[in-house]
């Protein structure tokens, strides 16, 4: 977790780095911390504990910090607390990391990631000298490479790649070397970094809207790479300390997709970028009329030889994959299952050699999903990922990518990218009924016009707010939550009660509607709140049965069906309604109302919507 940034040119350095850092907040939020250099005096490094406005209004927002070359970083804590000291930059030198002002260190650095090896390392280090004034992995990391950098005295890429045969685990990390003004050093591995360019300067960051302001060109630089950048120059090197080619790639990415464009949240401008996520998404995968998955390699003869489909992901994007297996069964007539990342790689994976796994991905970098990659793939089995961001990780090892075009997405609580995938994934599982002659030419084209017709109707569902804002308001102080349902109902209620927990944090369960008087009927009292999601006309009644249920233990009931299943309103005591649509699909309408619900319980409890504690938004950790 965390974001880092770096900047070198001929403007102020301060104030781009305080900009990025913005744009990267949505990485960690608990501490932040800078590194100027001014020519060829010593870095300046500043840090506080806290939001980044913090750390801005510290520095007069970098008027106070003159310098034209400095790296920054915003923190998730994972070693250590979020104190000031914990904070980075670190340094190589002995002196107390908290200091603000110039310091005598001969390696000022910024980390994102984890150094699993780090007790190791420190006793090796405290043996031959060095002292350390935090709790972090980071300052072990940059004394590390301190300590090579003096022992071989060959120059920074020499002493980078020495650490990196020395270390285990993940990083992505930054360095300014007091010998060497006006340039960055860096290197990766596992955690996400890409190195951008312009006339006369050129940036690094751990996700491209820290960059997009500046440029559009970047480079992906792959793991166990370093790179020394300097005023509109970037050159890569490999483990041996060779200089090695990296394609220039273009962004396609605008500015304004990491602004808040007049909205007050992310989240809520997210949630309005759905019709538009959804609809892009669909036209990258259906061309005049028919679906072409070529882009990702993907042919009709793969999805007759697939046995069966293994979902990985995490949070959100696993509650994609847990509404895709009802879908694809049903439709495509092949078993899936839908498992947690971070669960299957610690299993025994009994599966039949013609199983596809597929890594369902926002960010494509988070560390559960991309490890059960890694596993599948080592095991021979056939991968398919589908991520949002472009270059990332995930999508560069998977052997097929396809893309959700969902454009950048901040909100630590997940929307647009959620719908998105699940488009992307409807999309696969048509072409994969038809490819296996499960069904008829024409119900084919009745399902993509069934497909192209969501982002109209997510649209239409979003005028429906208000209600849900009142609703919002009246229970705000909720105690517990319970969304329940049926099948994809089901797979939805657990999306719903994801978006209500983690921003309002009010405790919330989704419950498989059946379950509920198997235990959890047991937490119903006077006043529970308890979320019906009733779209799956067959499976309605009986969940209607499940409420009155927890009615008669005095919950109060809300329903959320679609137009036409008016005697919902007999039994429920608040309605929703979202347009009709068919029932393989409607769970990218019924969400819309859900999250809204979450967006505004949240609001009106007062609470940091786009940054929820605790939180962050890429799990680059296991
Ligand atoms: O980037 P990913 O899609 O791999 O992230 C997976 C989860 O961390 C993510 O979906 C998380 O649950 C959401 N931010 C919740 O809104």
């Amino acid at each position: 977790m965390c974001g880092i940034v770096g900047y070198t040119g001929t403007e102020a350095a301060a104030p781009i780095l305080l900009d990025g850092l913005s744009k990267l907040e949505y990485r960690g939020y608990d501490s932040a911390g800078i590194a100027v250099r001014n020519g060829t005096a010593l870095a300046e490094v500043v840090k506080a504990t806290g939001k980044l406005r913090n750390l801005a209004e510290k520095i007069d927002n970098g008027a106070a910090l003159p310098g034209s070359c400095g790296i920054g970083h915003t923190r998730w804590a994972t070693h250590g607390e979020p104190t000031k000291i914990n904070a980075h930059p670190h340094v190589s030198g002995n002196a107390t990391g908290s200091a603000s002002g110039p310091v005598e260190s001969d390696v000022v650095g910024v980390h994102n990631g984890i150094i699993e090896n780090y007790e190791e390392l420190r006793d090796k280090l405290t043996r031959n000298g060095y002292r350390f004034y935090s709790d972090t992995d980071t300052e072990i990391l940059i004394k590390l490479v301190d300590y090579y950098y003096k022992k071989y005295k060959i120059g920074p890429i020499d002493a980078i790649n020495r650490m990196m045969v020395r270390v285990r685990g993940s990083y992505a990390l930054a360095l300014m070397f007091r010998d060497y003004p006006g340039e960055i050093y860096a290197a990766r591995k596992d955690s996400p970094m890409i190195i951008g360019v312009s006339e006369g300067a050129a940036y690094l960051a751990s996700d491209v809207p820290a960059l997009l302001k500046y440029t559009r060109q970047v480079y992906y630089i792959d793991n166990h790479q370093s790179v020394r950048i300097l005023p509109g120059e970037a050159h890569f090197f490999d483990l041996n300390g060779d200089e090695v080619d990296m394609p220039l790639t273009e962004i396609t990415w605008n500015a304004e997709a990491a602004e808040k464009d007049g909205f007050e949240h992310f989240m809520i401008k997210e949630i309005h970028e759905q019709p538009k996520a959804v609809r892009d998404t669909l036209n990258s995968m259906i061309k005049e009329g028919q679906i072409d998955l070529s882009g990702a390699g993907l042919t009709d003869e793969m999805l007759q030889k697939i046995r069966a489909i293994r979902i990985v992901a995490c949070g959100s994007a696993w509650h994609v994959g847990m509404v895709s297996q009802y879908i694809m069964e049903d439709l495509a007539e092949i078993p899936v299952r839908a498992e947690l990342a971070s669960e299957f790689r610690y299993r025994k994976l009994l599966m039949d050699p013609d199983t596809l796994v597929l890594v369902i991905s926002q960010s494509g970098e988070t560390a559960d999903s991309l490890a059960a990659l890694r596993v599948a793939k080592e095991k021979g089995y056939a991968t398919l990922a589908i991520v949002n961001v472009v270059g990332s990780t995930i999508a560069r090892e998977a052997d097929h990518v396809l893309y959700t075009v969902a454009g950048p997405e901040i909100a630590v609580a997940t929307t647009k990218a959620y719908s998105a995938q699940l488009a992307a994934m409807y999309v696969l599982t048509v072409q994969a009924a038809k490819a296996r002659g499960r069904i008829s030419e024409e119900a084919y084209r009745g399902y993509l016009e069934e497909l192209q017709a969501l982002p109209e109707k997510i649209a239409r569902t979003l005028e429906d707010k208000e209600r849900i804002q009142w609703f919002a308001a009246k229970y705000a102080n909720a105690h517990d939550i319970f969304f329940i349902g049926r099948g994809v109902d089901y797979a939805i209620s657990l999306e719903g009660s994801l978006k209500m927990k983690e921003i309002s944090y009010i405790h919330s369960e989704a419950y498989a509607a059946g379950e509920m008087k198997h235990g959890t009927i047991s937490l119903v009292e006077d006043g529970t709140l308890v979320i019906g999601v009733l779209t799956q006309k067959e499976l309605l009644e009986k969940t209607v049965s499940n409420m009155a249920e927890c009615k008669a233990r005095g919950a109060y009931l809300m329903g959320l069906t679609s137009y036409g299943n008016y005697s919902v309103e007999d039994s429920v005591n608040f309605t929703i309604y979202v347009p009709k649509a068919d029932p393989h699909f409607i769970g990218s309408l019924a969400i819309v109302p859900l999250q809204l619900l979450g967006y505004y319980t949240s609001v009106a409890r007062g609470l940091d919507v786009d940054q929820p504690r605790n939180l962050a938004k890429s799990v680059t950790v296991e």
